[in-house]
């Protein structure tokens, strides 16, 4: 697979079937930290001490997984994925994970992971893993049991253009449900069809500054607290 460096010199891959690239090429590194661990409120859940799970849609090279593993922690993480088409484990190293972050742990303990799970889905694999609850669930995501009561969703499809099944409102309507009283979505699309029909299945949707050198907007979507 085609590697390309991006803006901020981390990696990320080409999806041939998609024509696009897993990550933004303005940053893959600052796109995952911006718009995914910190506009989800993760970031700051974790470090405040409040126990998070996330639910991420397209768990592809895993680098949004690693951001979040890698965060400061003062309270327990469970993290879920969902994806269709696991990447090899040689396209992952090639993406030199290890050199990313100040302590390599987290990459080497992800990768040697990932390199052992097999890619035959449907199935569930679960590990715990620099210190966090890990779930790989193979298949399309449209098919996966979801958790419920889940602090975040990271919503990382392929753009709704190219990847339209993960954006229509059936499936936003799953995310709905999965999300506790109060729970974010976040996306990099800001899209005004995507944007309508959050807003359709109950979300109340804020578009937030982008990453720096990326995109100039993003989006955040919560579902309302409970009045
Ligand atoms: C933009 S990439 C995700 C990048 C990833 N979050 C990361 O941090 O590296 C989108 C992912 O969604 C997956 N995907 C697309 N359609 C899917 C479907 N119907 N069910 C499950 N996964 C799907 C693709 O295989 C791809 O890995």
């Amino acid at each position: 697979m085609e590697i390309r460096v991006t803006d901020d010199g981390s990696r990320t891959l080409m999806a041939p079937r998609y024509g696009e690239s897993y990550h933004s090429q303005r940053g893959a590194l600052t796109e995952a930290r911006h718009v995914f661990l910190e506009g989800s409120g993760v970031a700051r859940r974790l470090a405040e001490g409040l126990p998070t799970t996330v639910l991420e849609v397209g768990f592809g090279a895993g680098l949004n997984a690693l951001v979040t593993l890698a965060a400061p922690r003062r309270a327990p993480l469970a993290y879920v994925a969902l994806e269709r088409d696991l990447l090899p484990a040689e396209a992952l190293y090639a993406l030199d994970y290890r050199s990313l972050l100040p302590d390599p742990a987290p990459a080497d303990a992800l990768l040697a992971w990932l390199a052992g799970v097999s890619a035959a889905a449907p199935a569930r694999h679960v590990n715990e893993l620099a210190g966090a609850h890990l779930e790989l669930v193979l298949g399309d995501a449209r098919d996966a049991v979801l958790p419920t009561g889940v602090h975040a969703v990271y919503h990382d499809a392929f753009s709704p253009d190219v990847n339209p099944e993960l954006w229509d409102e059936a499936f936003l309507a799953t995310l709905f449900a999965a999300l506790a009283p109060g729970g974010r979505l976040a996306s990099y699309t800001v899209k005004g069809a995507v944007r309508r029909r959050l807003e359709a299945v109950g979300f109340e949707v804020r578009k937030v500054p982008g990453p720096p050198g990326g995109k100039r907007e993003v989006l955040v979507a919560q579902r309302p607290e409970l009045r």
